[in-house]
């Protein structure tokens, strides 16, 4: 009995994987590595000290999909796999379209073959548009997304709740990241962006390690306390005890669910730095740019119904979060290229 972690060598399946072994799981992972190494697969097996079965493939690819139900005693699947550059997307929507949406489909016609009709999905926040509410519950109504990345994760859920819908032997759950960071304490696995950062937080540590200059704020005329963008970060070890969680409740034949993953707490881009400065002492050199285009003033979860449902809630802190980013980064300057 094993799950299947489509694109598990990357950032939040190679957490996830370390924390679905250490609870007894087996794991069998999908990934095509064009935005991973499987040294991280390698690094998991040393963390904890068990075997990942890996299959070097895409999830396009209905031939190795085919091997792998064949072989594997798959019982239900946590799908990570996707592309999830939003500027990129914006430049490459096909590639986008056809790597997530098709590719999910062909993930879903094969696992209906075989009759796994288990599956997690990674979607994010980036559904709820620009929130009509915050704290954003998962009621708050879906909103327009400003790029085709973030269009793949909406049109994905309502794919998935439809093929739910039809046949409720399916069981579905729509997570909705907020903003993963941190890493595994051991300093052996973490998040390793290809080329400059977009986000925040890998781009701090890049600005801390000397690789980069400064940070750039985008905007402080944000109508938020100090006038940089909030959000909600949340540690990668927590999310990843999240999938775990989602684990339990698929078996319980949940039908279709969605979760927000978030802390419920609202950090601004400065609230990040200065965090980050106290927990490394490491100063952050910044400059305030303009708003970047699509960004939002304020995103936080109201994560009040995956506590009551799933019995999960984060516990790391964003002092631990910043430390622990800082000490992947530090220890990998070049991330799995070291
Ligand atoms: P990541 O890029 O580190 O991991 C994705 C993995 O999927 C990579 O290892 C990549 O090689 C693999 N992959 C991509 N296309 C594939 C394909 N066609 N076939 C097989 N493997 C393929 O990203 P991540 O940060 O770990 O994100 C995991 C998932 O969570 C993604 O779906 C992402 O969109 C979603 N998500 C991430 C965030 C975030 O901030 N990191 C927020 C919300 C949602
Ligand atoms: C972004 C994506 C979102 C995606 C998520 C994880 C957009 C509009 N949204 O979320 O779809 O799910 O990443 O991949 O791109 N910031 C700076 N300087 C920087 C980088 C970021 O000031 O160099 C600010 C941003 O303006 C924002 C905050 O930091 O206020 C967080 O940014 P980021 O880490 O990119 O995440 P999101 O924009 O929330």
């Amino acid at each position: 009995m094993a799950i299947l972690v489509t694109g598990g060598a990357g950032f939040i399946g190679s957490h996830t994987c370390v924390e679905l072994l250490n609870t007894g799981y087996e794991v069998v992972v999908l990934d095509n590595l064009s935005n991973a190494s499987e040294e991280s697969l390698q690094r998991v097996e040393e963390i904890t000290g068990k075997k990942v079965i890996f299959y070097k493939g895409d999830i396009r690819d209905r031939e190795i999909l085919n091997k792998l139900f064949t072989n594997e005693k798959i019982t239900s699947c946590i799908h990570f796999a996707g592309l999830k550059a939003v500027g990129e997307s914006v430049e490459k929507p096909w590639e986008y379209y056809e790597n997530n949406i098709s590719g999910t489909l062909v993930l879903l016609e094969q696992m209906k073959k075989f009759n796994v009709k288990n599956i997690i999905f990674s979607s994010s926040a980036t559904v709820y548009g620009n929130p009509q509410f915050v704290p954003i519950t998962e009621e708050c109504p879906k909103g327009t997304c400003t790029n085709p990345y973030g269009w793949t994760k909406s049109m994905l859920e309502q794919i998935l709740t439809d093929i739910q819908y039809a046949d409720p032997e399916w069981n579905v759950i729509l997570l909705r990241y907020f903003n993963p960071i941190g890493a595994h304490k051991s300093g052996r696995i973490g998040e390793n962006p290809n080329g400059i950062p977009n986000n925040l937080m890998p781009y701090i540590t890049q600005v801390a390690v000397g690789k980069l200059k400064e940070l750039g704020v985008f905007g402080n005329d944000y109508d938020t306390p100090d006038g940089t963008g909030v959000r909600d970060y949340i540690h990668v070890v927590d999310l990843a005890n999240g999938h775990v969680k989602a684990i339990k409740k698929l078996e319980e034949n949940c039908g279709l669910q969605i979760y927000n993953l978030g802390t419920g707490c609202g950090y601004s881009v400065l609230d990040i730095v200065h965090n980050f400065e106290k927990a490394t002492g490491v100063k952050i050199p910044y400059r305030i740019k303009p708003r970047r285009a699509g960004d939002i003033a304020t995103c936080y979860a109201d994560a009040a119904k995956a506590k009551k449902e799933l019995g999960w809630e984060a516990e790391y802190g964003i002092l631990e979060m910043c430390e622990d980013s800082w000490r992947w980064q530090k220890n990998n300057p070049n991330g799995y290229a070291d």
